[in-house]
């Protein structure tokens, strides 16, 4: 029996819509569009047909907006017939693929992420102190007349009609998150009186109802027509939120409009560290609200309780999402709690996905690690941590090369490994070369740290190892290079990926045996890790750490305040030193956010503003503001970044004809994964 007999299972949703697996691309925002709202020769196309290309049997285009759209991010419109011919290219794309194509229809409603300065439109008036979310993100609403709600439901259909001439195999009516459509859904949006109300599931769904049968009747019975709702929603501030009993009352009301299929996700308001993607509970520990529903998080998914309710209630076909792999997935659909399941971010970090799955070549399959960065505000368009192609197919595609020449590798943490495969790919003869006795940098060294909880690591670990076990790239451990070897390898090319050396600031007392560095550290680390791996050696180091209990920690960026909430859950009274106002410098956004608080609440002490001036036996003294202050502490941690030390690029510029800095090498920002993944990639595509 094929281990994923069902995932990869055919399936009919309708007469002419017929899946090859039941596999969906689920509906993500990619803001790889032109900036028009236009599809055309867009590198969102790229990225969509490198998912169809990669064997998944659906793709939804998400984020379809019908009006034009209001702030940030770049979203790709039906909302007028000029946005026909990019519409047909992309369907046109993806059908050579055999892969059916769906388009989403958005609109931000209440509580889009990127609004006017006007009052957001939703189903009722809000004012601030009903919103389950509050301002700056929430915003009092515009409750919509029954004129102006028809006058929306003509441009919901009108944008369909463009889809369908588009040559799209459906139309999704969104109706799920905090948007438009979900405030007819939900109870905590709807508080009108007239007939499109609360009252009832036929209320809640009489819109839906109308613009069915709008489009249905304008487009012909072979137009499939399905939604995506919330299953579940979470508000601790507001009441009305949608219940799985609920949702399966919406979602048979929804059947009985003549919705061919049913999509659940679900939606986190307010002070939640979520809104659509159900991570980030147990980061860096689930808050008391969140512990009923740890198990569903450690199972199946916290969206589970609603897809489940769903299923049960409606006979058209289900799409379960949420945090999916091939496992969990494949047991959804065998215990009967989905029919199909829709993989967002497991497809942007690895677009063939689907295949990988169809041919059992699951260890070949690079793995989202749930760690937020494409979600992260700071980087617009969209981008993934493990899969630096991810809208940039065309222009980082692996061509091969013309001459095929000698590359050196210096290196083998995420950033040369990254560089080695792609560099391989291409044609080139490549090396990796690395004074440790196994690949991998400090990948396992941050896993441990991070823990598995709620970001996994250690998926790009076994993926790059493996993929260079199995690529013709040659690996040379244990081997330092000295500007000696590389006269004698003689390469064409040589791509600097080791890790530059950490910022040790010149303190009195840095020397002392209580004080710990990154490097140090690493070192103490080597055997017992390679003995033990990063998970057994993160529980063992619950029973005993090597510092003291009292530890004084310098440096709250990223590093720091990693390390301060490893060290607290271990036991330690621990001080974080900010140089600045900033605490866990590029931790993403979602993460980023509950650092503070939950050092407050587990008696980490943070000092902003703060100057290490003197390391002594049992204390250090610290100058916060204008004020010197003793601390009494065991041990002290430097975890202030690496800088970049351009000594030997420089010296191998005078001898090796191409010369690329990646990664760590290049210190700072660049020693993250996002970087190093994407610096190996581009240095890469220019060999
Ligand atoms: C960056 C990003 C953008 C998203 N945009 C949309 C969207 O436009 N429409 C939608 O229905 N869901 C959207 N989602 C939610 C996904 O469809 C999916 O339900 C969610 O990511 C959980 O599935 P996953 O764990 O497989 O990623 C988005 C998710 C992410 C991470
Ligand atoms: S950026 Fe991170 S969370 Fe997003 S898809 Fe990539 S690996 Fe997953």
């Amino acid at each position: 029996m094929q281990r994923f007999e069902h995932l990869i299972s055919p399936i009919e949703i309708a007469p002419g819509f017929t899946m090859k697996n039941r596999i969906m691309k689920a509906p993500q925002s990619t803001w790889r569009w032109n900036l028009d709202g236009t599809a055309d020769g867009s590198a969102g196309i790229d990225l969509y047909e490198s998912m169809a290309k990669g064997g998944v049997g659906a793709i939804d285009i998400a984020g379809i907006n019908w009006e034009p759209p209001v702030g940030g991010g770049i979203y790709l419109c039906a909302y007028d017939d000029r946005f026909i011919p990019g519409l047909t290219e992309l369907a046109k794309r993806l059908h050579k693929y055999d892969c059916r194509v769906i388009g989403q229809l958005h609109h931000g409603g209440p509580l889009a992420p990127a609004q006017g300065d006007g009052r957001p439109i939703c189903a009722s008036t809000l004012e601030i102190e009903d919103l389950p979310t509050p301002p700056p993100e929430g915003k009092a609403t515009h409750g919509l007349t029954h004129d102006e709600l028809l006058e929306k439901r003509q441009l919901i259909v009108d944008a369909a009609i463009r889809l369908w001439k588009a040559g799209f195999d459906a139309v999704e009516i969104h109706a799920a998150h905090g948007y438009f459509l979900n405030s007819f859904l939900s109870p905590i949006w709807n508080h009108r009186d007239d007939e499109y109300g609360p009252q009832s599931a036929e209320s809640r769904t009489r819109l839906m109802r109308e613009i069915f049968d709008m489009v249905r009747e304008a487009c012909g019975p072979d137009f499939v027509i399905g939604t995506r709702i919330n299953g579940q929603e979470w508000s601790p501030l507001a009441a009305g939120a949608i219940t799985p009993q609920l949702a399966a009352e919406n979602a048979k009301a929804l059947e009985a409009c003549g919705y061919q299929y049913i999509s659940v996700s679900g939606y986190g308001y307010g002070p939640l560290p979520f809104r659509y993607c159900p991570d980030y509970f147990p980061y860096p520990d689930p808050e008391p609200f969140m512990e009923p529903y740890m198990d569903d998080f450690r199972g199946l998914g916290i969206l589970m309780p609603g897809i489940k309710a769903v299923k049960e209630a409606v006979s058209v076909p289900v799409i379960g999402a949420g945090r999916m792999d091939e496992d969990k997935g494949e047991r959804v659909l065998r215990e009967g709690h989905a029919d199909i399941i829709a993989y967002g971010r497991y497809l942007w970090a690895d677009p063939e996905f689907a295949n990988k799955v169809r041919d059992g070549r699951t260890d070949e399959i690079r793995r989202c690690n749930r760690c937020a960065s494409c979600e992260d505000p700071v980087t617009s368009p969209r981008i993934c941590r493990v899969n630096p192609a991810l809208g940039r197919e065309r222009e980082l595609e692996l061509k091969p090369v013309e001459t095929k020449k000698r590359v050196m590798v210096i290196g083998g943490g995420p950033a040369g490994m990254q560089c080695a495969l792609d560099a391989a790919e291409r044609g080139h003869d490549v090396t990796i070369y690395d004074s440790k006795s196994e690949l991998g940098g400090r990948i396992k060294l941050a896993a441990m740290i991070k823990g598995d909880k709620d970001e996994e690591v250690m998926p790009l670990y076994d993926y790059l190892t493996t993929m260079v076990e199995k690529s013709n790239v040659k690996v040379k451990l244990k081997t330092e290079v000295t500007l000696d070897l590389v006269k004698r390898e003689n390469p064409d090319i040589v791509a600097l990926a080791n890790s530059s050396p950490y910022f040790i600031p010149a303190i009195e007392g840095i020397d002392r045996k209580n004080v710990f560095t990154v490097p140090g550290m690493t070192k103490l680390a080597t055997v017992p890790m390679k003995m033990f791996g990063p998970a057994k050696l993160a529980s063992m180091s619950e029973k005993f750490f090597p510092v003291g209990k009292k530890v004084v920690i310098l440096g709250a960026g990223a590093e720091g305040a990693q390390c301060a909430t490893f060290l607290a859950h271990r036991g330690k009274e621990v001080v974080l030193l900010a140089e600045g106002e900033d605490i866990g410098g590029l931790v993403p956004q979602k993460y980023k956010v509950r650092l503070v608080p939950w050092f407050e609440e587990h008696g980490v002490q943070i000092l902003r503003n703060a100057r290490l001036l003197e390391i002594g036996r049992k204390s250090v003294t610290v100058q916060v503001n204008e004020e010197s202050r003793e601390i009494s502490c065991d041990s002290v941690m430097i975890m202030l970044p690496e800088e970049h030390d351009p000594t030997f690029y420089e010296q191998l510029r005078k001898i090796v004809p191409e010369v690329y800095e990646i990664g760590s090498t290049l210190g700072g920002e660049n020693a993250f994964l996002k970087h190093a993944m994407l610096d190996g990639r581009l240095a890469a595509v220019k060999m």
